[in-house]
């Protein structure tokens, strides 16, 4: 594809505007695929402010969040758009440097876009788990080097995930921002976050009754009856806290929404039902489905056997995602020419989102 930023039109379609496919047309006769608009579903949830979009690679994750934080932010909120995800689109996307802090969207008021430096959130939560773990170690009086501990926990992929999971639980509790518009939703965390809440929730409780007892045991052997302070036990009470106030604020359809995007395609498709599936048995919102990447059918008559072919193709997509998700899908955009790049492009795409 070219990079045209401002032009951006459906594709093989030059004259027309970046209007909304007719689904009707899309997937054959009937009701139209989109029952309950995204324009609709923002007029009926007021409150959302911590919004995600997830699916399968490639299929729009990253343009949808732009073009909705470029909607929204058009209200007169403070919106931010994050990114948390260590390789970073929103420079890209908005033509600016992001990266590091929330930076103001130049021709968008009200909008903030910030790429979180991952590594530097990486070595923070080592930093935070190596003093810990010392901390433990002599309170133990086991005369192992934290070090070695450290390494053994933090190792591994699942550590890095969660310390960008971390980083965007902090930003949603700072509360600086109206709306928070989260690029590349953290599908397997929040839905491990989840699961694991109630385990943790139960685990926390058990160290913190043991905690407890061995402090009155060693307040009744100590001659001082000082009480004493205990960095661990504060830990897991704060962390319990933590856990509780994400799990609040994740699962409260009033505040939340996960967007799952797809293409008419096959793979796609399978991503975002098996997504859709885990949250909605985990309780976390689903606020809809947004299909991309539409090829419309009048434009098949003046084209090439393989374009014909890719409509057809489709439509039988279309069909599924009918069947799939009825009633949940928000919108359906079409395959543009060029790529959606820069703040204009945004804006003018986001039209045919929040048609
Ligand atoms: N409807 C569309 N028409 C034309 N180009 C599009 C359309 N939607 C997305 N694109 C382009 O496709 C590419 C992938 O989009 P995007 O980066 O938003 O996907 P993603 O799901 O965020 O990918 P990743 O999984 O890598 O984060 C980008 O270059 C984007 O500009
Ligand atoms: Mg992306």
């Amino acid at each position: 594809m070219t990079q045209l930023t401002e032009t951006g039109r459906p594709l093989a379609t030059e004259a027309r505007d970046a209007t909304p496919i007719d689904t009707r047309q899309a997937v054959g006769e009937g009701s139209p695929l989109v029952t309950t608009s995204m324009r609709a579903f923002f007029e009926a949830h007021p409150g959302a402010r911590y919004l995600f979009f997830g699916g399968k690679g490639g299929v729009g994750k990253t343009v949808m969040a732009g073009m909705t934080a470029v909607e929204l932010a058009r209200s007169g909120r403070r919106i931010l758009l994050a990114s948390t995800n260590p390789v970073h689109s929103l420079s890209g996307l908005l033509g600016q440097d992001v990266f590091g802090r929330p930076t103001p969207v130049a021709g968008a008021e009200n909008l903030w876009a910030f790429e979180i430096d991952t590594r530097d959130a990486i070595d923070r939560s080592k930093r935070e788990i190596k003093e810990k773990i010392q901390w433990f170690l002599k309170f133990a009086e086991i005369s192992t080097k934290a070090d070695e501990f450290v390494e053994a926990a933090t190792m591994n992929p699942a550590f890095e995930e969660s310390a960008m999971f971390e980083n965007m639980v902090d930003l949603m509790f700072k509360d600086e921002y109206d709306v928070y518009v989260f690029d590349t939703a953290p599908t397997a965390n929040a839905r491990r976050l989840l699961g694991m809440s109630k385990v943790y929730g139960l685990w926390v409780q058990k160290m913190l009754k043991s905690r407890e007892e061995a402090q009155s045991l060693r307040e009744a052997l100590s001659f001082s009856k000082k009480k004493e302070e205990d960095p661990l036990m504060n830990y897991l009470v704060e962390f319990r806290e933590r856990i509780r106030h994400a799990r609040d604020l994740l699962t409260d359809p009033e505040k939340t929404a996960f967007f799952f995007v797809t293409l008419p395609e096959a793979l796609p498709i399978a991503v975002i039902r098996r997504f859709i599936t885990w949250f909605t048995d985990f309780g976390i919102p689903v606020g809809g489905v947004v299909v991309n990447g539409v090829i419309a059918r009048e434009d098949g008559a003046h084209s090439s056997e393989f374009v014909r072919n890719r409509i057809a193709m489709q439509e039988g997509y279309l069909g599924e995602i009918r069947q799939l998700f009825d009633g949940q899908v928000r919108a359906v955009l079409p395959l543009y020419d060029s790529d959606i790049r820069g703040v204009p492009m945004l804006e003018k795409a986001g039209r045919a989102l929040f048609a």
